[in-house]
Formats: structure tokens, sequence, C-alpha cells
């Protein structure tokens, strides 16, 4: 069975990507795939500096290339902090390029992102389509959820959008077997 990532980009508690996420299982979404959420909210990594190459690596970070190498594809959720990649998924990102070269290894990835505004941090997201693919990633699908608390309501989300993400999941499934 194909092995997936999902993970949010978000330090946020009560993150609406991480509950974005958790509703691809709740609702069975993604069936025949072994998914592995993880949940990085509570990580705390140091701002990455030149100054800490090569030798000051932290350990969450070793951990996470760790997942990203077993893993067959992905599922990323990332918040749009004013326009762009919030500091905290950001300075994750900056870390794995420093560590792990195209660390994605043209694997499939899913992205998507979601607002509590209409706009669905598409800004953002466009953004990340085009820098990803500089770690090595294969933009699979990309799905942006408008209205986050109109549109998931006690964790189900609304039937229209289910049925524009379930296109976005045949996607990156249809890249897994491929
Ligand atoms: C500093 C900051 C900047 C934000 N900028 C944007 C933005 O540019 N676009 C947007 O759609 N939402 C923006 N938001 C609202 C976020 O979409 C909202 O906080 C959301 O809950 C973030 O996702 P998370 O809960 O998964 O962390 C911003 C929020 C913060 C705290």
């Amino acid at each position: 069975m194909k092995k997936v990532l999902a993970f949010a980009g978000s330090n946020h508690s009560k993150s609406i990507h991480y509950q974005l996420i958790e509703t691809i299982s709740a609702q069975s979404l993604m069936e025949g795939v072994d998914i592995h959420l993880l949940d990085i909210r509570s990580w705390d990594i140091p701002i990455y500096s030149i100054d800490m190459d090569p030798d000051q690596t932290p350990e969450l970070i070793t951990k996470l290339i760790g997942h990203i190498q077993e893993s067959d594809g992905f599922i990323i959720a990332s918040p749009e902090h004013n326009g762009g990649t919030p500091a905290f998924f950001k300075n994750i990102l900056d870390w794995l390029s420093r560590r792990a070269k195209k660390v994605f290894d043209n694997k499939p990835i899913l992205l998507m992102s979601t607002s509590p505004g209409g706009g669905g941090g598409a800004t953002n997201r466009k953004f990340l389509e085009h820098t990803l693919p500089y770690q090595g990633a294969t933009i699979a699908a990309s799905y942006g959820l408008p209205s986050f608390q109109q549109n998931v309501v006690d964790g189900k989300l609304a039937d229209d959008q289910a049925v524009l993400l379930q296109e976005s999941i045949a996607k990156l499934q249809a890249a897994l077997n491929g």
C-alpha cells in the first residue's frame, strides 16, 4: 500500500489546516492508501541561519526528513500569512533545503490551503506551487477551500467541497500509481 505523509504548515493549536487534513481521514476520502497524519503544530524549531551550517541540525528536522524519505507522496496544507508562507513553515522549508537535496524526490504532492475568508489562501498556494518544485516536489493537485468555518461543520466538509477535494485526491492517487 502506498504511504502518504500529511501535515499542516501551522503552529496554531487550533489550526484549520490541520483540521482540513483531519477531515480527509474522517470522511474516508482517501481509501486504499496508508495516510500518516503528522502533527507538527507544537514543533519548536530554531530559525535557520547559515551560521548553523553544516553541523547544527534540529532533531525534528532530521525526523521530518526521515518521514519524507519513507513516503510515496504528500498532502501538505499551508496557511497564508500576509500573502505569503507563514514564518513557521517557511523556516521548516529552509531547513529541509539545507539538509536534504531535493527532499521531495519528484514524489507527488497534493497542496491544500484554506482561510476564514473567501480567498482560501490562494496567493500563498500559488507561491508554493512555484517554489516547492525547487525542493523536488511534483505538484499533482492543488485545492483551496474558502470560508473554512462555513464549509467545515462538526469536522465534516460541505458536500460540494468534498466533491472538489475528491477530484484533487484522485489526481494524487493517479500520480502515486502512475
Ligand atoms: C499574521 C497573520 C497574517 C494573515 N494573513 C492572511 C492572508 O494574507 N490571507 C489569508 O487568507 N488569511 C490570512 N490570515 C488568516 C489565516 O488564514 C488564519 O489565521 C488561519 O486560521 C491560518 O491557518 P491555521 O489556523 O491553520 O494556522 C492571517 C493570519 C495571521 C495571524
